[in-house]
């Protein structure tokens, strides 16, 4: 065989997300004890593996404030001025956290006073501090009986544990009703969930929600006017794997003290060649062209299925010993079974667009068409995206003359609360399947089946009329 023949012959198979199926195994978990919580990057660690795709009919503040309160992560896009992209970024930060309520009782207040405030909660229990808003205690509803109304809320105050606000996600499940402090000890709030136990919203050490901020490797100004406001920044370019992103994401990670993501990228020679020439990266960007408004594959030829991207980027992080850095599975995940596949193949987390373009959160104008509802969603490469030229870079020089994107509508959905619920179910369905109590588990014990296309229609609902509302 002649050495062209050869090269198509022997051409390794990028198997996709369609093409796999994970096999059920033994199980002595049930999908209720499933942990999801997961490092989005080397130090954000979420209770929610997704991430909101910088895609500017996707994450503004409003996204990226609902994902990081369902414990996820938005990544605020870039195709706007660095000023309205600061101004996003600030809203999430000021956003009200609705998962630690800000109760609380003065240790000079009386008891009388401290009753109208437990009318007011259905706390069992409420922090005390004083006046410096250091915490002191706690006085609980059955203490009230036994004290004089005229005592001062210090003298039944009662010792009692405390969660400082960066061990929130590693205490989260047991601790609830519990005062949550800073570092001086000044109280924060109550841990309080409400619903979903195991949701616990992903904050900064100042206890504010966190986010990210997608960044051009060439624009240092809008990293350093983001620098103050975000908590990791993605590299947010189409193929990474250049030596101009490369060196100029060198510079950049000397200059910012935030955590860098980097991508996208598709290969295990990409990923070598990143960790062996750029220190700290705190997440790699994985999958390209398996979007689902990408047209980079057809224009071009081109692509690193998502499935197939991972699995390769993991096994060079495995066999650099760099498996600390995270994987965002980015791509093609329209559905919690995707998402399983992708954390299997070896993903910490996973980037949704078209998934979640279609929520009242999302930043795309709601549209009316023959009595439905839908919301606009176009890739960042797509004409109209392009036009906006902020974020064209993303692109390489020769092919800003030629759309790797496309542009539609999707399906309104409703809030995003409801969409990230569907995925944590799915997921810990598949994991209670695999057997698997936590995403590291599910990279051990997951096992893959490929599938020919006639099974693929097999394992989604058929030969039944669904047009009933579903
Ligand atoms: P989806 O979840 O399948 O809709 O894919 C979203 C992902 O597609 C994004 O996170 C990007 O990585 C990628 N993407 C966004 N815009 C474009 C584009 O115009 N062309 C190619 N890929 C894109």
């Amino acid at each position: 065989m002649g050495k062209y023949l050869e090269r198509i012959a022997n051409s390794p198979l990028a198997l996709t997300f369609k093409d796999v199926i994970l096999l059920p195994s033994f199980s002595t978990i049930e999908p209720r004890e499933v942990d999801l919580s997961t490092n989005i990057t080397v130090n954000l660690r979420g209770s929610t593996p997704i991430v909101s795709s910088p895609m500017d009919t996707v994450t503004e503040s409003a996204l990226a404030i609902a994902m990081a309160m369902l414990g996820g992560l938005g990544v605020i896009h870039r195709n706007c001025s660095s000023e309205e992209q600061v101004n996003m970024v600030k809203k999430v930060k000021e956003a009200e956290v609705r998962c630690l309520k800000k109760v609380y009782l003065y240790s000079h207040s009386t008891i009388e006073e401290a009753e109208k405030v437990f009318r007011k909660t259905e706390l069992e229990s409420v922090p005390v501090i004083n006046k410096t808003g250091s915490f002191v205690g706690y006085l609980s509803r059955r203490k009230l009986s036994s004290c004089d109304p005229q005592d001062h809320v210090y003298k039944c105050a009662e010792k009692g544990p405390v969660l400082r606000i960066k061990d929130l996600e590693k205490n989260s499940l047991n601790s609830q009703n519990i005062a949550v402090v800073d570092d001086n000890g000044r109280l924060f709030g109550v841990l309080a969930n409400e619903g979903d136990e195991d949701i616990v919203s992903l904050l900064d050490e100042e206890g504010r929600l966190a986010v990210a901020a997608a960044i051009s490797p060439f624009s240092e100004k809008r990293v350093e006017l983001l620098e103050k406001w975000v908590d990791a920044f993605v590299v947010d370019v189409a193929h990474f794997h250049n030596i101009n992103c490369i060196s100029a994401t060198k510079k950049l990670l000397k200059k910012t003290s935030r955590e860098v993501v980097v991508g996208n990228i598709g290969t295990y020679e990409a990923c070598v060649d990143i960790i062996t020439s750029l220190d700290d990266v705190a997440g790699l960007r994985v999958g390209i062209a398996s979007g689902s408004i990408c047209s980079t594959g057809i224009v071009t030829g081109v692509a690193a299925p998502t499935l197939f991207a991972v699995a390769s980027v993991r096994d060079a992080l495995e066999d650099y010993g760099a498996s600390k850095i995270p994987i965002i599975a980015d791509g093609g995940i329209g559905s919690p079974g995707d998402a399983a596949k992708a954390l299997a193949a070896g993903a910490s987390s996973v980037m949704l667009g078209r998934a979640l373009a279609g929520t009242s959160e999302a930043s795309s104008p709601l549209i009316r068409v023959g009595g439905r509802l839908y919301k606009l969603y176009r890739g960042m490469g797509s004409k109209s995206a392009l036009a906006e030229r902020y974020s064209a870079d993303r692109y390489s020089a020769p092919s800003k003359k030629i759309a790797e994107g496309v542009e539609g509508l999707v399906p309104y959905r409703g809030s995003v609360e409801g969409v990230v619920r569907e995925f944590r179910e799915g997921l810990k369905a598949a994991l209670g399947y695999v057997g698997a109590k936590n995403i590291p588990e599910l990279w051990q014990k997951a096992r893959f089946a490929r599938l020919t296309s006639v099974g693929f229609r097999e394992v989604l609902p058929h030969d039944i009329v669904l047009d009933i509302g579903l």
